[in-house]
């Protein structure tokens, strides 16, 4: 299959590059900008894509590639960082510092033959982000277009097949970047649309029955979507021997452990443990979000790995990776970051465990799984449900979690989200819960005087969850869920609604 070779250099939009590029069905993979010749030699991509970076490509250690990638006569794009090091190497200069620009601005395209932007606008608006620029370009390059502040916003040289811009294409800000992707991919590497989803499948799965043969899996299944599409995956691929474990620790949302062994029990053996006592004995008297956090985490390794050990002959362990937590980890071992809540979901199991990874997720992302599911015909209602963190209700009931305020709050986010599905606004929204609140308000309810819970509504909407907007309702659908859910929850007579953004808020409560 025809691939894209991105290489990394520290951009916060890299994973944006390889999304773009997967969306328009070629294979890519990121990987770190050191990475050796003969790996790029091994790997033979159709395409090489430099990203951009924080660095100046003059400062002293700045990361750099070796020169003779500019000889393999493979197709090279340098975005940013990426088209300051392609030309400074190539011979052109850098110049720093005076036209900074940030945003959005405005570029004239100079060459509307050149392969690279045949079908762009004549202006079109892009998105810069830089300080240095090119100033002189190589020989050989022509100018591709050009802003009011910089001469040189994409350059090319047709006969070696390289390109490069100053701004970032695959952002939705560069209102054509989709199409000079397009046109690097297919108008100058000649890459073939390959990368679809059913042919993934057949892929996998060879790959998937070659390695693991007639041997066991154990997976750890959760019922949300990563697991869920491992499950199906694998056991396309080998049945029976996969065996599932579905903990239940009691802190799942209504219906969900009937939902999950409606849908898996016929397609593997699947293993529901209920632990529900065993989560909530541990729980008991314990308010500190973090404390709380640690405890379901351990108590989940501890369960699984008693049941799975129950499963004499297994030699393969199975993890929901997906590609973002790929990408996600390998930046993170580079740089310390503060830890702000510790997630924790199936996928972090014991290390000690003696068994085999198996990880059939790990090149996909999110999309792609879910699109994959679909093709695996899981139901269209589980692979669009919105997330649900690992430590479950117990980090939406604030302070102590008690079996009956488990109880309450299922009761009290069933109604909210059958409300919102109702309204048609469930795929609008990217994740909607109600939060049992640890304090009582006084009501009146048929003359008589209540002293009972409040609970509060979250719906928010975000592409990433790093930052989130909260979800304007109409008043009408407000006062709708407010009293369903006060008439028909025992032990709430108040409703309230989050109205915070993430930042300076998070999307949960704990
Ligand atoms: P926060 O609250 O950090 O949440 O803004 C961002 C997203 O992560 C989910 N979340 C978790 N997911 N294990 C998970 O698998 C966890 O421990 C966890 N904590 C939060 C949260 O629901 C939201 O989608």
């Amino acid at each position: 299959m025809d691939k894209i070779l991105i290489l990394d250099f520290g951009s916060q939009y890299n994973q944006l590059i390889a999304r773009r590029i997967r969306e328009m069905n070629v294979y890519c993979e990121l990987k770190p900008f050191d990475v050796s010749l003969d790996f790029i030699k091994e790997f033979a991509p159709v395409g090489i894509i430099f990203s951009g970076g924080p660095s100046s490509v003059n400062d002293e250690g700045a990361p750099d590639v070796d020169p003779k990638i500019f000889e393999l006569g493979i197709p090279i794009l340098g975005i940013c960082y990426g088209m300051q090091l392609t030309s400074s190497r190539l011979g052109g200069k850098l110049s720093s510092g005076k036209s900074r620009e940030y945003g959005r601005a405005y570029i004239e395209n100079l060459a509307p033959d050149s392969p690279f932007f045949k079908g762009i606008s004549l202006k079109t608006q892009v998105w810069m982000s830089h300080s240095d620029y090119v100033s002189e370009i190589p020989q050989g390059f022509y100018p591709i277009a050009k802003t009011d502040t910089i001469p040189f916003a994409a350059i090319g040289n047709d006969e070696k097949k390289i390109y490069a811009v100053q701004f970032h294409p695959e952002v939705n800000h560069s209102l054509e970047g989709r199409k000079m992707l397009s046109n690097f991919l297919f108008e100058v590497c000649g890459a073939k649309a390959e990368w679809k989803m059913d042919n993934y499948i057949k892929i996998a799965t060879e790959n998937l029955k070659n390695t693991i043969q007639d041997k066991k899996v154990v997976l750890g299944l959760s019922g949300g979507v990563d697991s869920s599409v491992t499950a199906a995956l694998l056991a396309r691929a080998i049945g029976k021997n996969l065996t599932a474990i579905f903990v239940d620790n009691g802190l799942l949302r209504k219906n969900e452990r009937e939902e999950v062994e409606a849908n898996f029990k016929d397609m593997l053996n699947l293993i529901v443990v209920d632990a529900r006592d065993e989560f909530l004995t541990k729980l008991a008297g314990v308010t500190e979000p973090e404390k709380k956090r640690k405890i379901i985490g351990n108590t989940f390794i501890e369960v699984f790995e008693r049941e799975a050990n129950k499963i004499k002959d297994a030699d393969f362990l199975a993890q929901g990776t997906i590609y973002p937590d790929v990408i996600e980890s390998s930046v993170n071992k580079k740089g310390a970051s503060t830890t702000i809540k510790s997630h924790h979901n199936v996928g972090g199991l014991p290390e000690n465990m003696k068994l085999k990874l198996v990880e059939p997720l790990r090149d996909l992302f999110k999309d792609e799984v879910r699109e994959l599911g679909l093709k695996l015909g899981l139901p269209e209602k589980l692979i669009k449900r919105h997330p649900f963190p690992g430590p479950g209700l117990a980090v939406r009931i604030l302070g102590e979690v008690t079996g009956e305020k488990c109880d309450i709050l299922k009761e009290a986010d069933h109604i909210f989200i059958e409300e919102i599905r109702n309204a048609g606004l469930y795929d609008e929204i990217s994740q909607a819960f109600v939060v049992l609140l640890p304090v009582k308000t006084v009501g009146v309810m048929g003359d008589c005087r209540t002293y009972e819970y409040v609970v509060a509504l979250r719906a928010v909407k975000t592409d990433d969850f790093m930052t989130a907007d909260w979800f304007e309702f109409d008043p009408k659908f407000l006062k709708k869920v407010s009293s369903r859910i006060i008439n028909e929850v025992k032990r709430i007579n108040r409703v309230v609604m989050d109205i915070s953004s993430k930042p300076p808020a998070t999307i949960e409560w704990e």
